[in-house]
């Protein structure tokens, strides 16, 4: 249908729009009512669960409004109006090599194959993915895998860009790239729609207007620094975290590693210069060395596919070193099994679902510790949820799958904390969560600190860095990795390249 600008011309239009997920009491969304006109880009904020997600699932037709009305208008009738890049790039992979990924919309388009070859060219180039043409998508890294879904989407230009979350896994040069990617989208599709979810306040400042969802509802409609000017209405929102003197997370008693503290508890883990390869000839990581210490936190960074979950996943002994060791030591400098460490040294991922199999939230934070032979109670099971920032209450019996990406990265910290481990790798920590949720998690990783566990975080986000790493491991694609200390690392102002800059999350001090 073509329509012309006018008068109650829209594109996107929402009449009080209410969405339940099946078998869940509370509305996901509630009488949503709004207007989204040719050529607005909108930036959309919250906490985490306030229904950003279903609002983008619910414009790209993934879910059907079930009361209220949606109304997409498209003036080029398109045949596929709304291109969606989601929270987690894995539920976006649908072929199994990259260039099967961008051709696959094409194709079902009826492209001839000699105009799919020339866009999937241009496009490979334009997302800086022509390396990875010919790799299959379940072995990209988090980043690589993101880029990929980007290019898949612009390939069949869309009238209205849907992202969810799309900087989440991102290099600095990727969030770069995807900044000037949408400028550039802009300005030469001036009539497209671009609806972009984040929980960066610098992000909502590049657009005219921002949406601000608290409990499914829209609380503010308005010009970003109006909206990010009201302090109030940002920390009730989960977009800003205020430090109050003093405030600490509680790290529930039976995480103190308690039983095992003393000569019993790990002392430290060392990387004894290991290289790794995946397949005979790509080395990913190179002669690298480095020490985690009990009450030490080790920063991890570096460019997309560098080899930083790699690492960590070593760190925890998931994967083994082609060559060198990776050795854990008790608090006497003692060899200790590594049989025995299971538990001990432990992991939250990147895509925090991958570690979910249970049918419970109560199940999955329980399941740990059980497994070690260690019974939680009730009481244990509560103070985990608390110390994530979960409500008991709600989140008890429900499953773990159908929580919102921030919850399911909530979670996960309580399932991995559940059993007192000395060492934890946490990779991508921030990754979708709320500002309240980055400000707990540094008082988080702090209280583990005091209590002596050890910490790898793997994070691309300057801020976590600055205000956590004693030391920096810097993975680098060309010459080889650099270990450093937090200072001299942010000494080079070249640090700008590999995590995000320090001056502009507003999070808390030391
Ligand atoms: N498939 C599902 N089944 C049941 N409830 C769901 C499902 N998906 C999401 N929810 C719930 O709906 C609410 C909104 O979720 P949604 O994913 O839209 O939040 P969000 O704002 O995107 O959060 P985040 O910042 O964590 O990504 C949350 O309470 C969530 O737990
Ligand atoms: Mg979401």
């Amino acid at each position: 249908m073509l329509l012309s600008k006018g008068v109650g011309f829209f594109m996107i239009k929402l009449d009080n729009v209410t969405y339940r997920y099946r078998d869940e009491d509370q509305p996901a969304l509630k009488s949503i009512n709004l207007e989204i006109g040719p050529g607005e880009s909108v930036c959309v904020m919250g906490a985490n669960g306030s229904g950003k997600s279903t609002f983008a699932r619910l414009l790209s037709g993934l879910l059907n409004v079930q009361q209220g009305q949606l109304k997409i208008s498209s003036p080029r009738s398109r045949p596929i109006p709304v291109g969606m890049i989601f929270q987690n790039p894995d539920n976006q992979m649908v072929a199994v090599t990259v260039e099967k990924e961008l051709a696959f919309a094409l194709e079902n388009l009826g492209y001839a194959q000699s105009d799919m070859d020339k866009l999937i060219g241009h496009n490979l180039q334009k997302f800086n993915i022509v390396h990875l043409r010919q790799r299959l998508t379940t072995e990209l890294s988090g980043g690589e895998k993101q880029r990929v879904a980007l290019a898949s989407v612009m390939i069949f230009q869309p009238d209205i860009l849907v992202l969810d979350e799309p900087e989440s896994f991102l290099d600095e040069e990727g969030k770069a790239a995807l900044g000037e990617e949408l400028i550039n989208i802009k300005k030469q599709r001036p009539s497209m729609i671009q609806i972009h979810i984040s929980q960066y306040p610098y992000v909502a400042s590049r657009y005219e207007r921002l949406l601000v969802f608290d409990r499914g509802e829209v609380i503010a409609d308005d010009a970003p620094q109006n909206i990010l000017a009201d302090m109030d209405l940002c920390e009730r929102a989960g977009l800003r975290f205020t430090n109050r003197a003093g405030q600490r997370v509680v790290i529930p008693s039976q995480t103190d590693r308690g039983g095992r503290s003393g000569s019993g508890a790990l002392g430290s883990v060392e990387v004894d210069k290991i290289r790794f390869a995946y397949s005979d000839s790509d080395y990913v990581l190179r002669n690298l060395s480095c020490t985690v210490r009990a009450g030490g936190i080790v920063g991890v960074v570096g460019p997309s596919g560098t080899g930083k979950s790699t690492l960590g996943s070593l760190i925890c002994g998931i994967l083994k070193p082609t060559d060198g060791r990776v050795c854990y030591l008790d608090r006497n400098g003692n060899l200790v099994d590594p049989e025995t460490v299971a538990g001990r040294v432990s992991g939250v991922f990147q895509q925090p679902e991958r570690q979910f199999f249970l049918p419970t939230c109560t199940e999955e934070i329980a399941f740990g510790p059980k497994n070690l032979g260690q019974r939680l109670d009730s009481q244990n099971v509560e103070a985990l949820f608390a110390m994530a920032g979960l409500d008991a209450d709600t989140f008890a019996d429900r499953d773990p799958f159908t929580l919102s990406g921030g919850e399911k990265r909530r979670l996960a910290f309580a399932a991995v904390l559940s059993m007192s481990p000395d060492f934890v790798v946490f990779d991508e920590p921030t990754c979708g969560l709320d500002q309240e949720g980055v400000g707990r998690f540094i008082l988080l990783a702090r209280g583990l600190r005091e209590k002596g566990v050890g910490l790898v975080i793997i994070s691309h986000d300057g801020q976590i860095m600055r205000s956590l790493a004693d030391s920096i491991v810097y993975l680098r694609s060309d010459a080889g990795n650099l270990v450093m200390s937090c200072d001299e690392f942010f000494e080079n102002p070249l640090y700008r390249k590999v995590v995000s800059p320090v001056d502009q999350l507003d999070l808390p001090g030391q």
